[in-house]
């Protein structure tokens, strides 16, 4: 089986696990693991930011943040294709009590008219905006890359008035490596980052939030309400040193497979891409119209997991667990399959 399903499908190598199994640990709730410290302390320096805080899930990453940023009634301006909108189980509005304002480009991107379109005005009867967030890369719009002018526009307009960003960094990795840009430049603007160990990084579990020391005590507090206290937590910790220090810079063969599946299916009946839209590790493309279900149950019979991201949209995502000869040929069925539905 060809899994193409997402990035998060990897599993832990021998030499991770045997570095987890190695991983010096202590009770994380008082504060005295110190394989999480230093993982905390790695990605706060590699995201320029004075602190961090390990959380199991790049959910609970975004949601700490924006209960950390905001009050309940507080309005939240996020992309319409963003994930904090579409795939955290409405935790934005139940847990924090915010309500979320999309927007949205139609090539899937925010920009600075948009969100200035979008902040209310301060009138008492309005709800207030208290917080951006961004996604990079845009896993709905294909792994797209944020180009950096449009952050930059709409970090002037949040200073302009006064408000916090936010960034879902959950592969802001893949941004680093296919723009050959630090992460720390791709989160300079943002008050607080997410960022995952677990999708290209192919750690079993884990995501770290960054930001200033007083916002990272904040969320420390509600991460311990929601649930998020972990004892010696450093054995998953350990697995995500391990991650950052061996897999960011082959994130480029992800990206380089991805383009190879894009190509290799581009001009096949029925199939709707543009290789030039991949930039990273995410092909998403367009199929006869209403057949993706019945595409990706066809696709699994023949060896080759994808899953729907829409009534006529299939998503394909390399990874370390997936090399170029099984892309090749997973491109090959997908051809051939998606044309004997056209
Ligand atoms: C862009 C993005 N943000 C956040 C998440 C949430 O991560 P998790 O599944 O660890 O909660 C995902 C998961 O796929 C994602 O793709």
């Amino acid at each position: 089986m060809i899994d193409l399903r997402s990035d998060t499908v990897t599993r832990p190598s021998a030499a991770m696990l045997q570095a987890m199994t190695a991983a010096e640990v202590g009770d994380d709730v008082f504060g005295e693991d110190p394989t999480v410290r230093k993982l905390e302390e790695t990605v706060a320096g590699l995201l320029g930011k004075e602190a961090a805080l390990f959380v199991p899930t790049g959910t609970m990453g975004n949601q700490l943040a924006v209960r950390a940023h905001t009050n309940p009634g507080d309005e939240v301006i996020v992309g319409r294709s963003c994930h904090v909108f579409n795939y955290e189980s409405g935790a934005a509005s139940a847990l924090s009590g915010v309500q979320l304002h999309p927007v949205e480009r139609p090539d899937g991107f925010m920009d600075a008219d948009l969100v200035r379109d979008a902040i209310r005005h301060g009138y008492y009867w309005e709800t207030p905006t208290r917080l951006i967030c961004l996604e990079n890369t845009v896993n709905k719009t294909g792994g797209r890359i944020v180009p950096p002018e449009l952050t930059s526009a709409i970090k002037l307009v949040a200073d302009e008035h006064g408000l916090a960003m936010h960034l879902d960094g959950a592969r802001l990795w893949n941004a680093a490596v296919a723009s050959d840009t630090p992460p720390q430049t791709l989160a300079a603007p943002f008050a607080s980052v997410n960022v995952c160990l677990s999708k290209g990084l192919g750690a079993p579990l884990g995501s770290v939030l960054a930001g200033s020391r007083s916002f990272i005590q904040r969320a420390h507090r509600f991460r311990k309400m929601y649930g998020g206290g972990m004892r010696q937590v450093g054995v998953v910790a350990a697995a995500g040193l391990f991650a950052l220090e061996h897999n960011i810079d082959r994130l480029d063969d992800d990206h380089a497979n991805a383009r190879l599946l894009a190509e290799g299916i581009c001009e096949s009946r029925g199939v709707a891409i543009d290789p030039d839209t991949v930039d990273t590790n995410i092909v998403m493309f367009g199929v006869p119209k209403n057949k993706a279900l019945e595409l990706v149950a066809a696709l699994d019979a023949e060896g080759v997991r994808v899953v729907p991201f829409g009534p006529s949209t299939i998503r394909a995502t390399t990874h370390l667990d997936v090399n170029q000869h099984e892309v090749e040929r997973a491109a090959e069925v997908i051809s051939k399959t998606v044309a004997a539905f056209a």
